[in-house]
């Protein structure tokens, strides 16, 4: 299992609040692609800098260079993550954003994914299983 965005919105995740509200309040159609002409995608969530960093894209074209972009993308991390300056530069977010509704603590999550995977092993795959354990 590969889950990045889910555990930010967690009790025990070191951001700041407004990092997990701004997941919590995304739908899958707030994220977006840059540094696409840079070969070096990354998946963030829409804001202010996100808009700056695709018009540069988009003036630059062929021209473009990570120089360009440093306010966007370098050292942004901190000010979003740790002071919550949601519009401080662009934050990797995941499209999953759109399914995560709330904010619960780790063990929480864990149990509830757990809980998930038992009933869909129990009620989706059991026929799956039965069939082939009688071909065995
Ligand atoms: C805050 C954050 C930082 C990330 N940084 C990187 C990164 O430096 N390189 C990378 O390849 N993927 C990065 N990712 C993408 C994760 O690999 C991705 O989240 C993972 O594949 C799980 O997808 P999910 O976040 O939709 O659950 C980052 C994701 C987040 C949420």
């Amino acid at each position: 299992m590969n889950m990045g965005t889910r555990f930010i919105a967690t009790r025990e995740a070191p951001v700041h609040e407004r990092v997990k509200q701004a997941i919590v309040a995304a739908t899958e159609l707030d994220t977006r692609l840059v540094m696409r002409p840079l070969r070096n995608t990354e998946r963030v969530l829409n804001n202010d800098a996100v808009e700056r960093l695709l018009e540069k894209e988009r003036a630059l074209g062929k021209e473009l260079r990570f120089e360009h972009i440093l306010e966007e993308v370098a050292g942004v991390y901190p000010k979003i993550m740790l002071d919550g300056d949601m519009d401080a530069g662009v934050w990797s977010c995941g499209m999953v954003a759109g399914l995560i509704h709330d904010i619960p603590s780790c063990k929480e999550l864990i149990d509830r994914i757990m809980a998930e995977a038992e009933s869909l092993i129990r009620e989706r795959l059991q026929g799956m299983l039965a069939s082939s354990f009688v071909s065995l």
